[in-house]
């Protein structure tokens, strides 16, 4: 048996912006995380039938068992069944990476503590600790930059036009400064900061509210535009107050980053519910976290605030409450 882990991750600035080549910040949520476990069921010397590398075969050995992501069942018939297949892609590039002609009888258990479609990177975490899963199955270890470009591909199956930044954050596993299609940069922590994540329980599909502001885009590029340099401005303070260890500054743009988000559509009103409950019970900041519409508040707080921003949280209607600290 072979597995791999891989952690959940929120942006704590810049989304969206990203989309379109600004800078944004990510960490990595341990809280939560995927495991992918797998199991050589019978090696192709047992199997009288060995497919020619052609033909495809080979995916009705892979089993795959994944109910926390409403996917179980073997590999082709996925595949015959579904237009997009992020799983079926991941394996399949592994397979290809690694040149494996014919792949032996696999048993694929995907294990997750991570909330589906709610800005937690549940699509990447589960592709990075596939990817290594497989490859440790294989005897075999793909460097992070391939990982994370094959977590890439299967991204776009589940976003359209993702920037890279969920899985650049899940691969690497550290704090993000984060360009698309530059080279990846960390950032200086300062003063650890804590934060307390409230998951709104409304799922969203990111794939939804990233086509609305492309066409929001598209019909008047010159405002749009305008807004995503402002959200790299804030970016930018953002990464120096969290090197000064500034949390005052950093909560205020964190309400400034919000205030752009819904200018760009993508709050809703229980996420802008949840970030006033936050401000009213003392947080520093707070904002909408990842592709909006539902997923995540994340709200900064001090040792004095976060019991009672907590508890806020969850009578404004927080369906579950993880914190962090960012060190
Ligand atoms: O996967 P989510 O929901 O955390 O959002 C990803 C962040 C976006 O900027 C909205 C999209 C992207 O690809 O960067």
């Amino acid at each position: 048996m072979s597995s791999a882990s891989a952690p959940g991750k929120i942006i704590l600035f810049g989304e969206h912006a990203v989309v379109y080549g600004r800078p944004a910040l990510a960490i990595p949520v341990t809280q939560v995380g995927v495991t992918v476990a797998i199991q050589i069921t019978s090696t192709n010397n047992e199997i009288p039938d060995i497919p020619s590398q052609s033909n495809q075969d080979w995916k009705e050995r892979i089993s795959i068992f994944a109910p926390a992501i409403h996917r179980s069942g073997v590999l082709a018939s996925y595949d015959s069944s579904r237009k997009a297949d992020p799983i079926g892609m991941v394996i399949e590039n592994v397979v290809k990476e690694l040149e494996i002609n014919s792949p032996p009888s696999l048993h694929i258990d995907i294990s997750s503590s991570i909330p589906v479609s709610s800005g937690f990177g549940s699509g990447a975490a589960v592709s990075v600790a596939l990817v290594r899963a497989l490859a440790a199955t294989f005897g075999r270890t793909i460097p992070d930059e391939k990982v994370s470009q094959i977590a890439f591909e299967a991204e776009k199956l589940h976003h359209g036009t993702p920037s890279g930044i969920d899985n650049t954050v899940v691969t690497y596993a550290r704090p993000v400064y984060f360009i698309k299609d530059k080279p990846i940069q960390t950032f200086a922590v300062g003063a650890p900061f804590t934060l307390v994540i409230a998951d709104s329980g409304i799922r969203a599909a990111t794939r939804e509210s990233v086509g609305d502001v492309r066409r929001l885009w598209l019909a008047n590029p010159q405002r749009f535009e305008d807004i995503f340099t402002e959200i790299a401005a804030i970016v930018e303070t953002a990464r120096r107050a969290i090197q000064q260890g500034d949390e005052e500054e950093l909560g205020e743009l964190m309400n400034q980053n919000h205030r752009f988000l819904q200018e760009l559509t993508v709050s809703s009103p229980l996420l802008d519910h949840l970030k006033q409950a936050a401000l009213n019970a003392g947080a520093s900041g707070a904002k909408l976290s990842g592709g909006g519409r539902g997923g995540n508040l994340i709200a900064l707080v001090s040792s004095e605030t976060i019991d009672c921003v907590a508890t806020a949280l969850g009578r404004a209607g927080a369906r579950q409450i993880i914190i962090t600290t960012v060190i």
